[in-house]
C-alpha cells in the first residue's frame, strides 16, 4: 500500500502531503524490442566516465570532420563540446537517410480539417524541398552561414522544411510560437537581428481559418520600432493556389513561396559544413525579467543530446510511426518533432490540430489510421482529453509501445488514465523532465529498464549528475523529505551555448546562485541552477515541484509574468498591474490579473476587456487571463515591492501568511473580498510553486 508522508520545503518551511506511488513495471512486450536493454549503459555513461560517454551519442550522427576535445571547460560556463568537429544538421537529419531511407515517410502531415486528405513526406521529397527553400534563403535573399530568420509558422510540413533549409545553410533560426501574437515575434526578430521572416498566410483554429499574414505586418511595425529593418517576408500558402489571407502583399517586400520557388526547381545546395560549436538555433523563452531570452543552442552537441535522448529514451526505431503533439514552435518540437527523430530516420507524425477537435476521438482515430506506436504529449492535453471523453481511446484500434509526458507535474490520477486507459497497459510511459535551456532530458525513466513511478520523473538522465540545494548552498540529501532547488553539477552537450546577445545574463540567471567560486575553469563549481523546485526520495526518484521563479507554466508553456505585466501597463488607465498563477483544472497553471487604476477612472468594466485584449494581442490568446481583478492598491512591502505571494495565496484560496509587515495591510483585506467574497471560506491546499510563487 502507499503510505502518507509529509515533507518540508527548505525554503518557506511549508508542509507538503506527498503520497509514495507505487512502482510499475515496463511491460514485457517493450522491453523485448527496446534500444536501451543493456543495464551495463549505467555504467558506461557514469561520473567516472564523463565527459566522454557522450561519444556514443555523438557517433550516432555522421561528421565531416571527427573531433579532438569532447569538453572543454577553459572558460566556465560557456563549456565547448565536441571541439574541433565540423557537422551539417540538416544533412544528417534527411541527406544522410536518403541511401537507405529514400522512400521511407520522414514526415506525415495530418491536417487540421479531418476530411482533408493526410500527406506523406518521403526523405527523398524532404531532401528535395529542402535543398530548393535552402536556394531561395541563400541566393533570393542573400542569407549567409550567421544570419538570423525568425519564422512564425504554424504547424505544417513547410515549418521543418524551412527550419532544414536554414540549418543547410548555418542559417540560425528562430521558431516563434505561430500562436503568438505578431508584436511578440517582432520583438524577437528585432532581438535576434532577423532581416528575414517567413510566414504562412493563415492556419485553422476553433475550425476556422485564421489571416497569419496580417500577424506579419504588426510583427514588422514592431520590429522596425525597435530599431530592425526586416527587408523579406516569405509567406507560404497552406492551401495551393488559394490564400487563407485577404491582407495585402507589400510589393518589393512579401513573396509567396510557391512563386519564388518556381524560380528554384531541381535547385541543389552544398551543406555548409559547420564548426560544431556554431550556433544553429535561437528559442525564445520567458524568464525572470520582462525580456524574453534567445535560448542559443550549438550545432554539434545540440544534435548529438537529442539524437541519443531519441534513440534511447523515446525508443525511436527507423521502422516506429512517432507522433509528438507539442508544437514545432517549442522546444519540445524542435527537439523531439524535428531534430532528434529525424537525425534518426524516423517517421515523424505533424498533427495541424488540437486535441479535442472536433471530439476527443481525434488522436486516438489518427493513431488507429497512421499506425502511431509511439506518442508524446503533455499533462494538459491529457487531462484535456480524459475530461473531454474518458472512454474514447478503448473505441479505437490502436497500440502504443511508448508514451511521454513533458511540460508540467502530471499528478498520478492523469498518469493512471494514461497509462491503463490511452496506453491499454501495454505502452510504457517516460515522465520527462527538462528545460527550453536544456535541448533534451534532464530526469526520465531509462524505458526498459527502470520501473515506472506515476507523479516523479524519476532518475537523471545519462550522463546527467543533478544536486538539490537549498537556498544556503548545502545539498539536500536524498531520503531527507526536504525539497530545494534542482541544479546540474555538470556540462552535457544539450545545453545552451548563452543568451543571445547577453552573456551576462546567461551567467547570472543560471550560474550566479551556486558558484563556488567565479574564478575557477573546474566544471564543479558551477552547477546550472534550473529554478525548479524538487524533491528526492532515498530512491532516486526525483519529482519536480514546479517553478521557483516568477514564470507561470500555461500547459506546458512558461509565460513570465513581467512580460504579462508590462502589456497590462501599456493600458493607459492601469496604474500598477501583477499577474499571478492559479491553478487550473486542465491547463495546470493560468495568469490573474490584478490592477490598480489611475485616479478618476470609474469604468472598470472596459479597463477590464481591454487588459484581455491587449494580453491577446501582445502576447497571445494562450495567456488569456482567467480574472482581472480591479483593486484599490497592490499589497506592498514597505520598500514599495508588489506583494505577488500575497495575490497569488487569495486567488487560489489559500493562506496568505502573516502580512502585517506590508506597508497596506489592510488591503489585502479588501481584495480577499472581492475576490472571494463576504462570506467565510475554507482554505486549500495548494502545490508548491503556487505556494512559493513570489516568495523571496
Ligand atoms: C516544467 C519544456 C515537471 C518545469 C520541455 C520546467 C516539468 C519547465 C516537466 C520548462 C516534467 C517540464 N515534470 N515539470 N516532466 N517538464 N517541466 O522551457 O517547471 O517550456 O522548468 O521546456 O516546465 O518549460 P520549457
Amino acid at each position: 500500500m502507499a503510505s502518507e508522508r509529509s515533507i518540508q520545503t527548505s525554503e518557506a518551511q511549508i508542509a507538503v502531503h506527498w503520497k509514495e506511488e507505487e512502482y510499475v513495471l515496463p511491460p514485457a512486450r517493450f522491453v523485448g524490442q527496446a534500444n536501451l536493454s543493456d543495464p551495463a549503459v549505467v555504467e558506461r555513461f557514469s561520473e567516472k566516465h564523463f565527459p566522454e560517454c557522450f561519444r556514443e551519442y555523438a557517433d550516432l550522427l555522421s561528421w565531416d570532420h571527427y573531433w579532438h576535445t569532447t569538453l572543454d571547460t577553459g572558460k566556465p560556463p560557456f563549456w565547448k563540446w565536441f571541439v574541433g568537429g565540423r557537422i551539417n544538421a540538416s544533412y544528417n537529419c534527411v541527406g544522410r537517410h536518403l541511401a537507405k531511407y529514400r522512400n521511407k515517410a520522414a514526415l506525415i502531415f495530418v491536417p487540421k480539417p479531418e476530411d482533408e486528405p493526410i500527406q506523406a513526406v518521403t526523405y527523398q521529397e524532404l531532401y528535395t524541398r529542402v535543398n530548393e527553400v535552402a536556394a531561395v534563403l541563400r541566393d533570393f535573399c542573400g542569407l549567409r552561414k550567421g544570419d538570423r530568420v525568425t519564422i512564425h509558422m504554424p504547424m505544417i510540413p513547410e515549418l521543418p522544411i524551412t527550419m532544414l533549409a536554414c540549418a543547410r545553410l548555418g542559417v540560425v533560426h528562430s521558431v516563434v510560437f505561430g500562436g503568438f501574437s505578431g508584436e511578440a515575434a517582432g520583438l524577437r526578430a528585432a532581438d535576434s537581428g532577423s532581416r528575414v521572416m517567413v510566414y504562412a498566410d493563415g492556419y485553422y483554429r476553433n475550425g476556422k481559418a485564421t489571416d497569419h499574414k496580417a500577424s506579419a505586418d504588426i510583427a514588422l511595425e514592431t520590429a522596425a520600432k525597435e530599431g530592425t529593418t526586416v527587408e523579406k517576408v516569405l509567406v507560404w500558402r497552406r492551401h495551393h493556389g488559394k490564400s487563407l489571407s485577404t491582407t495585402p502583399m507589400v510589393q518589393g517586400r512579401d513573396y509567396f513561396m510557391d512563386e519564388v520557388l518556381k524560380g528554384f526547381r531541381g535547385a541543389r545546395v552544398d551543406p555548409v559544413s559547420m564548426d560544431a560549436e556554431d550556433p544553429l538555433f535561437l528559442m525564445y523563452t520567458s524568464g525572470t525579467t520582462g525580456k524574453p531570452k534567445g535560448c542559443q543552442h550549438r550545432t554539434g552537441g545540440y544534435l548529438a543530446y537529442v539524437a541519443g535522448t531519441s534513440k534511447y529514451y523515446q525508443d525511436i526505431h527507423p521502422e516506429d510511426v512517432y507522433w509528438c503533439m507539442a508544437d514545432i514552435g517549442w522546444i519540445t518540437g524542435h527537439s523531439y518533432i524535428v531534430y532528434g527523430p529525424l537525425a534518426l530516420a524516423a517517421t515523424s507524425v505533424i498533427f495541424e490540430g488540437v486535441p479535442n477537435f472536433p471530439d476527443a476521438g481525434r488522436p486516438w482515430r489518427i493513431a488507429e489510421r497512421l499506425n502511431v506506436n509511439i506518442f508524446h504529449t503533455s499533462p494538459t492535453a491529457i487531462r484535456m482529453l480524459r475530461k473531454a471523453g474518458p472512454d474514447e481511446p478503448r473505441k479505437y484500434n490502436y497500440r502504443f509501445k511508448h508514451m511521454t509526458t513533458v511540460g508540467e507535474p502530471i499528478e498520478p490520477e492523469t498518469w493512471q488514465w494514461y497509462y491503463n486507459v490511452v496506453g491499454k497497459r501495454e505502452a510504457v510511459i517516460v515522465d520527462t523532465w527538462w528545460q527550453t535551456e536544456n535541448g533534451g532530458f534532464l530526469c526520465t525513466t531509462k524505458p526498459a529498464l527502470d520501473p515506472m513511478k506515476p507523479g516523479s520523473a524519476g532518475p537523471p538522465a545519462l550522463g546527467i549528475f543533478p544536486i538539490i540545494y537549498d537556498e544556503n548552498g548545502q545539498p539536500v540529501s536524498a531520503g531527507s523529505g526536504r525539497a530545494g532547488n534542482i541544479c546540474i553539477r555538470n556540462p552535457w552537450p544539450g545545453i545552451m551555448q548563452t543568451i543571445w546577445g547577453d552573456s551576462d545574463r546567461f551567467v547570472n540567471q543560471y550560474y550566479r546562485k551556486y558558484c563556488k567560486n567565479p574564478d575557477s575553469k573546474d566544471w564543479h563549481d558551477w552547477p546550472y541552477f534550473a529554478a525548479d523546485g524538487a524533491v528526492l526520495p532515498a530512491d532516486g526518484y526525483y519529482r519536480i515541484l514546479g517553478r521557483v521563479d516568477d514564470v507561470i507554466n500555461v500547459a506546458g508553456h512558461r509565460l513570465g509574468t513581467k512580460e504579462l505585466e508590462s502589456a497590462c501597463l501599456t493600458v493607459p488607465d492601469v496604474a500598477e498591474a501583477a499577474v499571478v498563477p492559479v491553478v487550473d483544472e486542465i491547463k495546470g497553471r493560468v495568469p490573474a490579473v490584478y490592477v490598480s487604476l489611475k485616479p478618476g477612472i470609474s469604468d472598470g468594466d472596459r479597463v477590464q476587456h481591454q487588459i484581455v485584449a491587449t494580453i491577446e494581442t501582445m502576447i497571445g490568446k494562450i495567456a488569456r487571463p482567467k480574472a482581472v481583478h480591479i483593486v484599490p492598491d497592490l499589497p506592498k512591502t514597505r520598500s514599495g515591492k508588489i506583494m505577488r505571494r500575497v495575490l497569488a495565496a487569495i486567488s487560489n484560496t489559500i493562506d496568505t501568511g502573516d502580512v502585517t509587515t506590508l506597508a497596506n495591510p489592510d488591503v489585502v483585506e479588501s481584495i480577499r473580498k472581492l475576490v472571494q467574497g463576504e462570506g467565510p471560506v475554507v482554505l486549500k491546499d495548494a502545490p508548491e510553486d503556487v505556494k512559493l510563487f513570489g516568495a523571496e
